[in-house]
């Protein structure tokens, strides 16, 4: 098991230094991995020139799997398009070939409270956004804008071949297995032909997966019935488009963005690992992010890519013993809990280990 570390900017390096705490936790208990530190973002651009330099490609090719912090912020923000920070986690992606993105979205009975919604609507909330990360509008061709019989007109194109739907139909049906073995397919098939192309192979892939129950939702109403009844799902999976926006929207359910990992894989379970949120410049170098997110990351890196179920549980139950005793970093405190620092968050579940 080869691990790259990019730790990045911002709370990065905070961040996955508590996550790298809880790795060596299983170490000593007899978990078999080395890993190797790579620069992305603003730290390489600084360092090299560029946001993702030819050593850090060199090692994320060689790993397994990549444990990525955060990257970006105001230092910067000034750059040309092609040297900024975001372009390193474009290339890495890309260079990769990480088409597959798993969003899990949960609620931790502790934090019923950070949610805008209800604690009766998202109380026990555990979800997973699977989203198509390669293809869709965003890469379609024709696209630009031209100008037409004296008019400016912009396009893009939605497009996406049988393979490319093929295999996150796997991915979601693959994940749903190790959940509560319910697919919902998101698409725009009364509309769109490229969605009908959708629905239609996830219909045939579905008879690979007798055990896996399939049903299909327009995205229309998969925005509404979201924030209606989220728990009526388990897997939802979507093409990048609509995956984006859903994903960020079921993120937000929760409320807490200091707590939610997030996976990118490739055809072979080979996979990036990041927290769904950014650098946090307002809080970077004080101690005070919450290291949650990424410790969790490392529990879907041991499930997705690793295959160590046992050890991803031991790390997710740990998360959960921490906020059952009370610890709260700044983001999801309140009254009536003990707050902590980033570094204090890590001692917690470096205990409950
Ligand atoms: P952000 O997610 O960094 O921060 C938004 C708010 O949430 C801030 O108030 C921040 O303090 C708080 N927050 C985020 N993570 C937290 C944590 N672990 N613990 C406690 N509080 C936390 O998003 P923002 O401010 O829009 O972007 C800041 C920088 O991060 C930008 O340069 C942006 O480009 C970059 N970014 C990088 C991403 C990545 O590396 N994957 C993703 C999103 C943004
Ligand atoms: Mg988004």
């Amino acid at each position: 098991m080869k691990i790259c570390v990019i730790p990045g900017d911002g709370i990065g390096p905070e961040i996955i230094a508590q996550a790298l705490r809880v790795m060596d936790i299983l170490k000593q208990d007899g978990l078999k991995f080395e890993t190797e530190h790579a620069l992305l973002g603003g730290c390489a651009v600084d360092a090299t020139g560029v946001p993702y330099p030819e050593a850090t490609q060199k090692i994320a090719r060689a790993a397994d799997a990549v444990l990525f912090g955060a990257i970006g912020g105001p230092k910067w923000d000034n750059l040309p398009r092609n040297q900024r920070p975001e372009r390193g986690l474009l290339g890495i992606r890309k260079d990769l070939n990480l088409f597959a993105n798993l969003r899990p979205a949960m609620l931790y009975p502790e934090l019923a409270n950070a949610s805008t919604l209800k604690p009766e609507v998202v109380s026990g909330l555990d979800i997973m956004i699977v989203r198509e990360l390669t293809g869709d509008i965003y890469f379609g061709e024709p696209r630009g804008i031209t100008v037409e019989d004296g008019k400016r007109v912009g396009r893009n194109t939605m497009i996406y071949n049988e393979d490319e739907i093929r295999r996150i139909g796997h991915v979601a049906f693959q994940a749903a297995r190790k959940r509560n073995k319910k697919v919902c397919s998101i698409d725009k098939m009364n509309v769109l032909e490229t969605t009908q192309l959708w629905r239609d192979i996830m219909i045939e892939i579905s008879a690979e997966y007798p055990d896996v129950e399939l049903s299909h939702m327009l995205v229309d109403n998969a925005a509404m019935q979201l924030v209606r009844n989220p728990k009526q799902f388990d897997v939802m999976v979507t093409g990048n488009i609509f995956g984006d926006i859903l994903s960020d929207e079921a993120s937000m359910l929760t409320g807490s963005i200091g707590m939610l990992p997030s996976a990118s894989l490739d055809e072979n379970n080979k996979g990036l690992y990041e927290p769904i949120h950014g650098s946090a410049p307002d809080i970077a170098g004080k101690n005070l992010a919450n290291p949650l997110a990424t410790i969790l990351s490392a529990a879907m890196m041991l499930r997705y890519t690793f295959n160590k179920e046992a050890e991803a549980t031991r790390i997710e139950n740990a998360v959960k013993k921490v906020l059952a005793d009370g610890y709260r970093t700044g983001d999801i405190y309140e009254e009536g809990t003990k707050k902590v620092s980033c570094s204090e968050m890590g001692d917690a579940v470096v205990a409950a280990m």
